[in-house]
Formats: C-alpha cells, sequence, structure tokens
C-alpha cells in the first residue's frame, strides 16, 4: 500500500508511528512504516541514547522525533521558567489536596528504589528544552522533526531545512493548518478529538478534509482513531496521505507501558477515556481514572496551567505506578494514561511490526473490496 508520502519519506507503508517508546520507533520504522520518537520528557542525555540505540537498530531506515513547545505556557515569554521560579506558581491548596487524595487511597511515599517514571507528560515543555532536544536530534540523520501544540519556533524550521530535514507540525483546526503551512511546515498532521494526547474538538473524519483542503499541496496525515487498516483506507479516502498514530503501540510487545496501564487499554471499551486537564494542564485525551475522576470533580481545585499541572503531579504519578507496580489497589484505581478512543480495539499484545503489516494488509483489502 503506497501513496506519494512514501516516496518523500523512503518508506514502504503511509504509517507513522508516534511513541515514547525507542524500540517501538525502530521496529515500525524497520518494518517499513515511520517512526517517530516522543521526546517531549526526556532528558537531553536520554534522548541521545535513544537515538543511538533506533540508529543502530534501522541500519538506514527513516525515523522521526517530537517535542513540543507550545504557543502558550507559564514562562513561554520567557523560553520556559527554571524549575524553582515554576515550583513558586504552585498553590498550597493544590499541593495540600494531591497529597489527601494519595493518603485515601494509601498510595505510599516512595521507597528509594529508583525505580524509571514512565509519565512523559513533559515537566520539560519550554522552548529552551525544546530547543536542546532538537540540536540533539540534529546531530543523527532524522528525516523529520514535529510539534505539538504550536508554531515551532522560526529558527527550528530553518536549522531543520538547512540539513535538508522535513518539519512536521500537530493541528486540532483549520486555522491552526493554516498557520503551520505559513510558516513553513512541511507537513500537516491533523489531530481529531478522539486521539490519545492533546487534542482539539473536531472529530478527524471533520478536520481532515478540511485541512487538506486548506493546505494543498502540503501534504496532510490524518491522526486520531486509525487503528485498524479500514481506517487506513478512511483516512486515505478523506484526502490524507497517511495515517499518524499512537494509541495502537501502546499494547504491543515493544512499548515501555506501565503494565498496569497495558492491562486496563486491554480491557477497556472505547467509553472509558476523556479530555482533560488533569495531566498536563492542557486538556488531553486519557484513560478515565480515580485520578482524573477527582480532578473532575467541581469540589476540588481546577488543574493549573502548563507546564504546572505537570509539576505538581510529577511525583505524585510516579508514587501511583510504583504502588500500582507492586499490586496496591490504590495505585491501580488512580492510574492512567494518555490514550486514544481507539483503546477499545486494543485487545490484544503484539510486536509492532505485525500491527504495521496487519494495519497495510487490511487496508490493501478494504480498498480493493471498495473497487470492485
Ligand atoms: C501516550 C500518548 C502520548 C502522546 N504524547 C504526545 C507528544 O508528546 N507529542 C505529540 O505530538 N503527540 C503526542 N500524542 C499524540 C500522538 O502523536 C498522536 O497524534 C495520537 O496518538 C493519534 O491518535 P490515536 O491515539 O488515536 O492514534 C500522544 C499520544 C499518546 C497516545
Amino acid at each position: 500500500m503506497r501513496t506519494a508520502i512514501c516516496a518523500t519519506y523512503g518508506i514502504e507503508m503511509p504509517v507513522f508511528a508516534f511513541s515514547h517508546s525507542p524500540r517501538v520507533v525502530a521496529a515500525v520504522s524497520k518494518a517499513g512504516g515511520f517512526g517517530v520518537l516522543g521526546a517531549s520528557g526526556m532528558e537531553p542525555e536520554e534522548l541521545d541514547r535513544a537515538l543511538q540505540m533506533i540508529e543502530r537498530e534501522c541500519a538506514g531506515k527513516p525515523y522521526g522525533i517530537d517535542m513540543i513547545i507550545p504557543d502558550n505556557y507559564v514562562g513561554s515569554e520567557s523560553g520556559g521558567l527554571d524549575l524553582a521560579s515554576l515550583q513558586k506558581h504552585i498553590p498550597q491548596g493544590h499541593r495540600d489536596f494531591l497529597e489527601r487524595l494519595l493518603d485515601a487511597y494509601h498510595v505510599p511515599q516512595l521507597p528509594p528504589t529508583g525505580e524509571t517514571l514512565t509519565s512523559r507528560a513533559g515537566v520539560g515543555i519550554s522552548l529552551k528544552r525544546g530547543s536542546e532536544l532538537v540540536d540533539i536530534a540534529l546531530s543523527y540523520p532524522v528525516k523529520l522533526i514535529v510539534n505539538a501544540l504550536g508554531v515551532p519556533p522560526a529558527f527550528i524550521i530553518e536549522k531543520a531545512h538547512r540539513q535538508n530535514i522535513r518539519v512536521g507540525a500537530l493541528v486540532g483546526a483549520v486555522k491552526h493548518a493554516l498557520h503551520q503551512r505559513d510558516a513553513g511546515v512541511d507537513l500537516i498532521i491533523a489531530q481529531g478529538f478522539e486521539a490519545g494526547g492533546h487534542t482539539g474538538e473536531i472529530a478527524s473524519m471533520v478536520l481532515t478534509p478540511q485541512v487538506v483542503d486548506a493546505v494543498a499541496p502540503v501534504p496532510v496525515l490524518c491522526a486520531g482513531g486509525v487503528a485498524s487498516g479500514r481506517q487506513l483506507a478512511a483516512a486515505l479516502a478523506l484526502g490524507a496521505q497517511g495515517a499518524w498514530t499512537g494509541s495502537i503501540w501502546l499494547t504491543t510487545e515493544e512499548a515501555e507501558t506501565h503494565p498496569v496501564a497495558k492491562e486496563k487499554f486491554l480491557r477497556a471499551t472505547s467509553s472509558a477515556t476523556l479530555r482533560s486537564r488533569s495531566s498536563t494542564g492542557k486538556p488531553a485525551r486519557q484513560l478515565r481514572s480515580a485520578w482524573t475522576d477527582a480532578w473532575e470533580d467541581p469540589a476540588n481545585p481546577e488543574p493549573l496551567p502548563m507546564p504546572l499541572q505537570t509539576l505538581l503531579s510529577v511525583d505524585a504519578k510516579r508514587r501511583i505506578e510504583v504502588d500500582a507496580a507492586h499490586g496496591g489497589e490504590g495505585g491501580k484505581q488512580l492510574i492512567n494514561y494518555f490514550v486514544g478512543q481507539s483503546v477499545g480495539m486494543l485487545n490484544a499484545v503484539r510486536p509492532a511490526a505485525d500491527v504495521l503489516r496487519a494495519l497495510n494488509d487490511e487496508c490493501d483489502a478494504t480498498l480493493q473490496r471498495i473497487i470492485s
């Protein structure tokens, strides 16, 4: 199954796979798709290590990175505040509320185990951090740099273009797509309401054809809800040159998804998600859990703006993850993670390459069925 974008990016199938797990990215690129590593929330050394591994595994196959440099966040006017300054913006009432919440669910304080954090919500979201990550990425033969939540800064677009690296951006509305096109972005990812992570309010079915028409001839990928070959075929029918996917990789063998979250995803229906500000401060689709319920309750404080909500919750989320991993009931009830409405279609753990092939083969069969 090939579209024009396959020739542009040197891939065999028009499927872009966003993942925070380097092994998923490598597996997808190796198998003929385009893996994109979610770098926001990574420390620079961590990104460097991940790219070394991907580069080694991919042996010349194309891959990219994704970062989050939002248009608006607390401290954006100065390129991002340091952690100490950000801490001062967090009201004590919010800290007390979180302590009470974790106490109510009997989530213990962290043992000094050094277990790694899997919440990639990104305390490090800022222009400064984004630029550091881009500089590391540019020292590898990446083929694409993508930004979410805003227009990539001009100097980043220029740097990438000087090295013949394309720049992409996620959008949730036509007007944002036009801003991206005008800024010189090479690939627009139209992300619908049903997607996992930060989303707007327009569904993929409605958003994609409008964005395709608005930015033509700039290529568009359809993001949000693509978890099968039939949906990939639908994305192509809407005028997209391919699909940009996230949720389907969370339950693959290679994914570093927390095992309790993975289990929840495998059992969840498509009604089990909501858009909530409770993890990052901006509306992001995620699995409903006791965590999101608590933040939705009008009796409790409202989530803080980005990046304060992440900063406030990062330790609490880590405590929850560790408790859940040790079988704690409270941790299991509270734990959640970003995932889209397609979670209802994620019913088995499979290697990423098999997931990719199944998407491709079902898309082929669907297109044959439609035209015959
Ligand atoms: C766990 C998870 C984390 C995400 N984090 C980011 C991110 O850091 N940057 C980004 O551009 N998109 C992020 N997204 C959105 C994806 O890039 C993608 O657009 C979305 O998952 C597509 O919709 P789908 O989940 O229905 O496949 C995330 C999605 C998920 C599921």
